[in-house]
């Protein structure tokens, strides 16, 4: 694809830049953001001018109501650069099809490409320095959408303002993870926002994850909320799990967000030798195949997490450590995924698409 361009977009230039202030070799995940943001708002049915303006705080009425409900989405992905200085998104208009689909399921308004695209297509051309070349350098692109709309009626809000910030990154998680399979709390149900990059839908999850966290585990893999028996997916990943040479993940549904990572893993996999199922994963057989020795890894896979190996994993209180093998499936797809992203691979797959 082409990112589609704009005019329509106002200025204001930043007087000062903070990037010499940056430490690129040592970042705290999302903590950092560039000098520049993008800001269009929503009022009576359509959306204004968009701004590309300094980085700063918003003045909002306390009575808006994101405050109050919770009307909000976002979205996750990055930019990386080549060894010619040539910036790349993956697979952008997945991120923007599937903004819009959680706009559609929060009764909030779709927001039109050439503001999503097209805005962050001049936001970065803006910021480009902020890109750094090198294998692990990115910059996490959070495009998000909130209500303002005045006032604590329990309705959708009839204002809203949509908002790209941009973050210098290097790994999501610092050190092994160990995770919780899930057997009381839930993610998502049928019929609910699941499947919506909903902020609700991460907030619901701090609680368990805390709880997770006491006990020496990063994070939790949610199971269907109707069983538990079903593995659906980790906090801020979609998850896969290696039995003897087979990769098994769980089909997409309501309730399992329909991951950008995910969805490229099960089309890369098999052009590497790998053998991918997508099927529903039983705990049972998990348990199973861990105490019999054929539970190879599990790993999980999202944008800011990229493909991140699993150490071990913990069911109604027992423990169950993962083989440390060599040459994983988890470090292949990683390097052939990686290798896309940075364009040091051929992208036969027509993901890339540069700024
Ligand atoms: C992403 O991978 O971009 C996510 O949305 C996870 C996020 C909650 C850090």
């Amino acid at each position: 694809m082409n990112l589609t361009t704009t005019s329509n977009i106002k200025i204001v230039t930043a007087s000062t830049s903070k990037i010499n202030s940056v430490d690129f070799e040592n970042l705290t995940f999302g903590t950092i953001f560039t000098d520049h943001m993008l800001v269009c708002d929503y009022n009576n049915g359509v959306w204004e001018q968009p701004v590309i303006q300094p980085y700063e705080p918003f003045t909002m009425d306390p009575s808006s109501r994101v405050f109050h409900y919770g009307q909000a989405i976002f979205e996750g992905m990055k930019a990386y650069k080549d060894t010619y200085d040539a910036i790349w998104l993956f697979r952008p208009d997945e991120n923007f099809d599937r903004f819009n689909k959680s706009a559609v399921r929060m009764a909030m308004p779709e927001v039109p490409e050439d503001v999503f695209l097209g805005g962050l297509n001049r936001l970065l051309e803006i910021e480009k320095e902020w890109v750094k070349k090198g294998k692990g350098n990115t910059l996490y692109i959070r495009p998000f959408m909130i209500a303002t709309g005045h006032g604590v009626v329990a309705s959708p809000s009839s204002q809203y303002r949509f908002c790209i910030i941009l973050s210098p990154a290097k790994a999501y998680y610092s050190g092994e993870v160990k995770v919780i399979i899930a057997d009381y709390y839930s993610r998502a149900a049928n019929g609910g926002i699941g499947a919506a990059k909903a902020a609700g839908n991460y907030s619901g999850q701090f609680y368990p994850t805390k709880l997770a966290n006491e006990k020496g585990f990063q994070q939790v893999i949610w199971t269907d909320d109707a069983t538990h028996t079903k593995l659906e997916e980790a906090g801020t990943m979609n998850v896969f799990f290696r039995i003897n040479d087979t990769l098994y993940t769980a089909p997409t549904s309501e309730r399992i967000l329909d991951g950008v990572t995910r969805k490229s893993i099960v089309e890369l996999a098999p052009t590497i030798g790998i053998n991918v199922e997508v099927r529903p994963v039983l705990v049972s057989e998990i348990v199973e195949a861990a105490k019999n020795g054929t539970l190879k890894e599990i790993f999980g896979a999202g944008t800011a997490a990229v493909v991140n190996p699993i150490a071990g994993f913990s069911y109604q209180d027992t423990y169950y450590e993962l083989p440390k093998l060599e040459n994983t499936f988890a470090s292949q797809i990683k390097e052939n995924l990686t290798n896309i992203q940075y364009k040091l691979a051929e992208d036969t797959f027509g993901w890339t698409v540069k700024i």
